[in-house]
């Protein structure tokens, strides 16, 4: 097992710290854990974001741990040099296409949920988020409008191919589930859209039982905070998945909760928090870890055949919330490392940690 770790910037590292904690329990046989540069941290260090070390360090692993990045003092840098380009360069260069962020309700948590409690007790949903096209990656750039004005443009658009591998990890996934998927587009006005939209209905003939809807971005947007229980899978773009997760995440309880899985086709995958580097926190070590502790569970679960593992995170994570442990994002006075403390505790009450 494989495993590099990019804490990044920020909370990334306070985060990271306690994910790594609590592998190191699970005392996993064979267990390697390499350290690699990515970031501000690694601008910092060599001039550049993703330094062609760290690349090679996450080519020859089984899987990846990433805190995060970012860091407003590199906001004046070229976009190929700011710190996001870390993130967006390794789901690039090993072609992580799909973006799993599942939100599911904690029964401790449901009176941490911007919504009702009793609206939040029912959410139990999956976003698939396109990761390797959108606007995100077209072209982009500066130019002169005829009337001399300064004008910016990032092109926004999907080939099919792109459109139909997500939409078959989006059914599978529903297959798996409860069986139903929505698609969220603007085919009412994008192009790259009515595309969209045309694939995913063709990928649907190959999955009968999955039933299919479609929905207007800002419908899903106004949908996810009035009923978000009548979600299964969501499937949807690189941008309007990044904005939804962010929702969905308050929905829950906390930006400080939602894991995530960035696969490619190999079935490699890269594990980290949806949230960023929260400079506003950062140093005061009261980050939650939970959601990179979490997405060490999916690492474990996804990557590394080890569901066994994966569910004993998962459950002491439950657990330590039922005790009533709160980092301060979920109104409570705990710090990251004594949140970090409580879920190791009450993996070691499930019994012999070697087991
Ligand atoms: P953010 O997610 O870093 O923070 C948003 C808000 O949520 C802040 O108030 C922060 O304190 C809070 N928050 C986030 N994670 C938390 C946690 N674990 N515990 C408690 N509170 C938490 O988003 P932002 O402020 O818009 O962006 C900050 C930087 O992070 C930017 O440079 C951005 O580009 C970057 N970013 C990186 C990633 C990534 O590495 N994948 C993701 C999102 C944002
Ligand atoms: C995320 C982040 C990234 C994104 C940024 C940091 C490039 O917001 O992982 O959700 O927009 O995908
Ligand atoms: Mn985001």
């Amino acid at each position: 097992m494989k495993i590099a770790l990019f804490a990044g910037d920020g909370i990334g590292p306070e985060v990271i710290a306690q994910a790594v904690r609590v592998l190191r329990a699970l005392d996993l046989p064979g267990l390697s854990l390499t350290e690699g540069l990515v970031g501000a941290a690694a601008w910092r260090a060599t001039g550049h974001p993703l330094p062609n070390e760290t690349l090679a360090i996450a080519r020859a692993s089984d899987a990846i741990l990433f805190g995060a990045v970012g860091d407003f003092g590199c906001d004046h840098l070229e976009r190929h040099l700011r710190p996001e380009q870390a993130i967006l360069g390794l789901r690039r260069e090993l072609g992580l296409f799909a973006n799993l962020r599942p939100a599911k309700a904690i029964p401790a948590l449901v009176g941490n949920s911007a919504l009702r409690p009793e609206v939040a007790a029912a959410i139990d949903l999956l976003i698939v988020r396109e990761l390797n096209g959108d606007v995100y990656f077209g072209e982009k750039g500066r130019r002169a409008t005829s009337a001399g004005l300064r004008q910016g443009y990032d092109l926004m658009a999907y080939d099919e191919a792109e459109v139909s591998r997500i939409a078959r990890t989006a059914f599978e996934a529903a297959r798996r589930r409860q069986g139903r998927l929505c698609s969220v587009d603007k085919a009412n006005v994008l192009e790259t859209s009515q595309l969209w939209r045309d694939v995913v209905i063709e990928v649907a003939a190959d999955y009968p039982e999955v039933e299919l809807e479609h929905m207007y971005v800002d419908n899903a947007a106004m949908q996810l905070v009035r009923a978000p229980g009548a979600f299964d899978v969501i499937v949807t773009g690189n941008l309007f998945g990044d904005i939804l997760s962010d929702q969905a995440s308050m929905c829950v309880g906390s930006i400080g909760l939602l894991a995530s899985a960035s696969l490619n086709e190999g079935g490699q995958g890269l594990y980290e928090p949806i949230h960023g580097s929260a400079p506003d926190i950062a140093g005061q070590g009261v980050a939650n870890p939970l959601a990179t502790i979490l997405s060490a569970a999916m690492m474990l679960r996804h990557s590394l055949d080890s569901g066994a593992a994966a569910d004993r995170i998962e459950a002491a994570v439950a657990t330590a919330l039922d005790h009533g442990a709160r980092t301060r994002d979920l109104g409570g006075t705990l710090e990251t490392e004594a949140m970090g403390d409580a879920v190791l505790a009450a993996l070691e009450q499930q019994g012999s940690l070697a087991a």
